[in-house]
Order: structure tokens, then C-alpha cells, then sequence
């Protein structure tokens, strides 16, 4: 049984992105932020410094950040920290997200991820042997929430040929003011501007393709209510904005891709060999 409509696959193809309203029902959601909520209260921040910044610049740096594939660990937001390192909030009001395997490692994110209404859109957008390679849980704090500059997904999980999809799950309503997403209708047909890859020495940097700005004026925001799901193509140039309301935007990440596809070695995300990536 199909998921997507002939009109709803057409657009997605089109556009680039397709949200769903009403993907989830409300209690799965809330499912999931009380299970984001135990983790973050179970999670130590003593003695960890890493700040997770949507800026290049400090991420290319984080070893903390580039061996974080196959575990669950958790990243500040840069505006959480006064200037003596100590959190200005509370732990549960400074965390950023929690990536980037809960998809497998956390039974309850697994049992969300795997579900067989996934995995069948998955089917209908015609992705072969599909992967769950990468899950985020991202909190868009209030106040701090930070930004997320324009970029497209397969600069940073490469493949050839570059057929991976993102799922994007509102937890709570998401709204400009809040810090949505906004995408550049068909914007995924303008190519691969960029990709990010390991330069050997435990650093990263970008190969650029493209150096042209993004036309940022030209983006939609995607405003959604909480179990809403916008699936992204991998090309399609997507932000968010920084998030200076005192309301926060949880959205729970998941990114597939085809596991026939080459995966280059030095993409920033690598699996360990005893925890290969998985389908459904
Ligand atoms: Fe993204």
C-alpha cells in the first residue's frame, strides 16, 4: 500500500520537499520528547566542553562531533555558555540535540524510526535496500535556539548517486517565530554545491562545486503543526532560523539513504564495522 498520492509524489519530485500534515499522532510525539527528556536528564555534562555550533568554523574541530556516529551523544547550543564556560541555563534548556544513532541504539527511537509507515514512503520515493544512517533529536531551545545556515544534506552525507532522503518530524508546532524550516522550491535541480569531507589529518573541509550565494530571499518557510513530517530531498537547500522566542521547536531527524550507492571513506559520518547501517 502506497503512502504518497500520484499528486503527493509528483510535488515531492518537483519541489524538492513534501510535508505531511498529520504524519504522526500526537502521543507517538510526545513519546519521544519524554524519551529525549530521560536522556538529557540521565547525561552528565561535567568535564564536556564541546559546544556544537552551526558554524563550520568550531565543528570542523570537534572530535567530540566526528566520532559521534554510532553513539548518542549530546551538543550544547553556542549561546549556552557564559564567558567562564559555566551553562548560563539549565542542562535540559542548553542542549542543542542528541545525535546521531538513536535510530539504533535507543529502543524506543528504533521502534519510532522502523515503523512501516516509513518504511513504505521510503519504498514510494523509490529509494533501493534504503538505510537508516543518521537520527537527530533537536531541541530549538527558547531564546538560544540557534541558527541553521542554508545547506543541502548530501554535502554532508555524500553518496553517488546522491538518492538519500531526509525525514523531518515536527514534535511541536513549528512556526517562523520559533525557528522553522524554510526551503528553496526546486532548488534540489540546481546541483550539489558543496561536500564535506575528511582531509586525513582528523579535520574537515568543504570541496566546493558552486561558490554562488545562496538566493535566501527566495526561500518558503514551512510552517507545521506537531506531527507534521517534511521529507526532504537530499539536494534541496533547506535553513532554519535562530529561534528567539520563549517557545521551544522539538523536531526529531532521520536521514536514509541507499545502501547499493558508493559512501565515500571520507564522509564525516562513519560506522564502526560491528555496527554496520541497518535498514528497517
Ligand atoms: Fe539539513
Amino acid at each position: 500500500m502506497e503512502i504518497l498520492s500520484p499528486e503527493q509524489l509528483e510535488q515531492y519530485f518537483r519541489d524538492g520537499f513534501l510535508v505531511m500534515e498529520g504524519f504522526v499522532d500526537e502521543a507517538s510525539c510526545d513519546v519521544l520528547r519524554t524519551r529525549a527528556e530521560e536522556l538529557v536528564s540521565e547525561f552528565d555534562p561535567a568535564g564536556l566542553v564541546s559546544i556544537f555550533s552551526t558554524h563550520e568554523q568550531s565543528r570542523v574541530t570537534d572530535d567530540y562531533f566526528l566520532t559521534s556516529a554510532d553513539k548518542i551523544r549530546f551538543f550544547f547550543e553556542e549561546d549556552a555558555f557564559n564567558p567562564d564556560g559555566t551553562l548560563i541555563h539549565a542542562k535540559e534548556r542548553s542542549i542543542n540535540k542528541i545525535g546521531h544513532a538513536l535510530h539504533d541504539l535507543d529502543p524506543i527511537f528504533n521502534r519510532f524510526s522502523r515503523d512501516k509507515k516509513i518504511q513504505r514512503l521510503i519504498e514510494d520515493i523509490r529509494i533501493p535496500d534504503p538505510r537508516l544512517i543518521q537520527s537527530m533529536y533537536i531541541f530549538k531551545q527558547p531564546s538560544i535556539g540557534g541558527e541553521v545556515t542554508c545547506h543541502q544534506d548530501s554535502t554532508f552525507l555524500y553518496t553517488e548517486p546522491t538518492d538519500i532522503a531526509g525525514l523531518w518530524f515536527a514534535l511541536e508546532d513549528a512556526t517562523i517565530e520559533n525557528g522553522c524550516l524554510w526551503a528553496l522550491p526546486g532548488g534540489h535541480r540546481r546541483g550539489l554545491k558543496s561536500r564535506w569531507r575528511r582531509n586525513g589529518r582528523g579535520g574537515m573541509h568543504f570541496e566546493i562545486f558552486d561558490a554562488s550565494p545562496w538566493p535566501e530571499n527566495e526561500l518558503v518557510p514551512l510552517e507545521v503543526a506537531k506531527g507534521s513530517l517534511v521529507l526532504l530531498h537530499g539536494l534541496i537547500p533547506h535553513r532554519s532560523l535562530a529561534n528567539k522566542s520563549p517557545r521551544s521547536r522539538h523536531a526529531y531527524t532521520l536521514h536514509v539513504i541507499n545502501g547499493s550507492s558508493h559512501y565515500p571513506e571520507d564522509n564525516w559520518l562513519q560506522l564502526s564495522t560491528s555496527m554496520p547501517s541497518r535498514g528497517f
